[in-house]
């Protein structure tokens, strides 16, 4: 049964927040300077959401934000657990912390999110990183005020295992968001799909859906503070509603939502294929404020492959779910996940995989490497496939995609497509940037302040990103 975290909880959490927040006080005069936080993201769109949790929680305590590691007197990573390689750069980050704890006895070092939901790593950060001083997984982020009381009051090292079977959900905790007109908002959490390569059950638990008013209220409350775009998270939003409610599913939480009032683009990560239904996309095409966009994460072409990964779709019900999508949205942006190098997976399977991109012709694809997870069934199948050939595949397999990604992307030149500004864009100050309401990236001159829309004539394609100008007053707008 799902439940909301009581009253009673989130208050004594209040009240925890409070007194921690009259140390940082008392720290700061004695200091002379505010406090500061920073915290450390790795991973999917949901750590992110959650670091700005973090980072509210952290706020209300009375500390100020700061970007810089070497000057903060908390500094929390958010970690991740999906690929070993997230894994290792986290590790790697907090070790070089050592050097900092050094310097400041006073620095408190935390450990948080889906890598420290695993016990072996808990042991590892425990036993091989004596100077981190809390560690706590996903499910316990909401408590994050009693943990620093704990640890500034007593001074002892604190660990807290999740073990992800907490179906409880924490409402009304404070955020403090990145962006001023961009926002996540979480609709669900975990996730029941057990694929066979996949930590995220383990380590975020089972599948739980929010109440559909605390998340129309939280939209309600983003659109009146000016966010302009806004992003419903969950590891497979098709599944909303399960075990909640009998009839009122993730379509119908797209048309609730649409229907407040105000000028803002929704959109959604992520649909899981077998529950992706024809009534998804109707709703998506009825409703004039959801993007044009869809990520649909295939995995793989091969029908064996996806058997062996617990994906429970073939490639021909897949296709036929996105021609169907085509028809109805026609200027959809299709993206997907792919991975190359499952247990098992032979030349002819990944043939398979790069006839499916070729057919298919995605926008664009987050292209992955195979990674052995502990705990999951396919980190026991007997044929693991060599580094060298995994890594072989992906080459060829980003050659190809790169490919048709940039073919699509000459494809809007001379169009004209209105983007949600971002403001200068990292790679060269000298233009801005922003995306399309289909999530296309655009770097673009002329003058366009960040949170603004503007109207940009494409003149230029690359790979990843379309190039433009700021278009006069009256060329059409072909609005993708
Ligand atoms: N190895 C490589 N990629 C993985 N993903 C999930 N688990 C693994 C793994 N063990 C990829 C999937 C998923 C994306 C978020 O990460 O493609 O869709
Ligand atoms: Fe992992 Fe599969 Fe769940 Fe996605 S749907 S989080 S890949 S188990």
């Amino acid at each position: 049964m799902i439940q909301r975290i009581s009253e009673k909880e989130l208050e004594a959490q209040r009240e925890y927040a409070e007194k921690v927040k009259t140390a940082v006080s008392a720290a700061g005069s004695e200091k002379g300077r505010a406090l500061r936080f920073c915290v450390v993201t790795y991973g999917c769109q949901q750590n992110e959401a959650d670091s700005e949790r973090l980072a509210g929680m952290l706020y209300s305590m009375g500390y100020e934000k700061t970007e810089t590691d070497a000057d903060a007197d908390v500094i929390l990573v958010n970690t991740c657990a999906v690929r070993e390689h997230a894994e290792k750069r986290a590790l790697s980050v907090t070790g070089q912390y050592k050097h900092l704890k050094e310097k400041n006895p006073d620095l408190i070092i935390g450990v948080c999110g889906c890598m420290v939901s695993q016990e072996h790593r808990l042991d590892d950060i425990k036993h091989r990183y004596p100077y981190v001083d809390i560690v706590f997984g996903t499910s316990y982020l909401w408590r994050l005020p009693e943990i620093l009381y704990r640890r500034l009051s007593r001074r002892k090292r604190l660990f807290l295992l999740d073990t992800g079977d907490d179906g409880n959900i924490a409402e009304d905790v404070p955020v403090l968001r990145e962006c001023g007109y961009r926002a996540w908002l979480s609709v669900m959490y975990g996730c029941n799909n057990f694929c066979t390569y996949c930590v995220v059950p383990h380590v975020r638990g089972r599948e739980r859906s929010r109440y559909r008013e605390d998340i129309l209220k939280e939209a309600r409350a983003l659109v009146a503070d000016g966010v302009k775009d806004i992003t419903l998270l969950g590891q497979n939003v098709n599944s909303y509603g399960r075990g909640l409610y009998e009839d009122y599913g993730f379509p119908e939480l797209l048309s609730d939502i649409n229907a407040i009032d105000g000028d803002f683009t929704l959109r959604f990560m992520t649909s899981h294929p077998k529950d992706a239904t024809r009534k998804l996309i109707d709703t998506m095409a009825s409703c004039e404020k959801v993007a044009p966009q869809l990520h649909l994460p295939l995995q793989s072409g091969s029908d064996g492959v996806l058997r062996r990964m617990n994906r429970h779709y073939t490639l021909d019900s897949y296709k036929r779910l996105i021609d169907y999508a085509r028809e109805k949205i026609p200027d959809l942006t299709l993206t997907s996940d792919i991975m190359v190098g499952f247990p098992g997976e032979t030349e002819e399977d990944f043939e398979a995989t790069l006839g499916a991109l070729r057919d298919i012709r995605y926008d664009m694809v987050y292209s992955f490497i195979y990674s052995r997870r502990k705990n999951t069934p396919a980190a026991e199948y007997e044929d693991q496939i060599p580094e060298q050939i995994k890594h072989e595949r992906f080459e060829r397999m980003l050659q190809l995609q790169n490919g048709i990604g940039f073919e699509i992307n000459r494809g809007y030149v001379g169009k004209t497509v209105r983007v949600l500004c971002d403001g200068e864009s990292k790679n060269d100050p000298s233009t801005l940037s922003g995306r399309t309401a289909g999530g296309k990236n655009v770097c673009f001159t002329g003058t366009c302040a960040a949170g603004e829309y503007a109207d940009v004539k494409i003149t230029e394609a690359r790979p990843f990103v379309l190039c433009g100008e700021t278009a006069e007053k009256g060329d059409k707008n072909d609005d993708i």
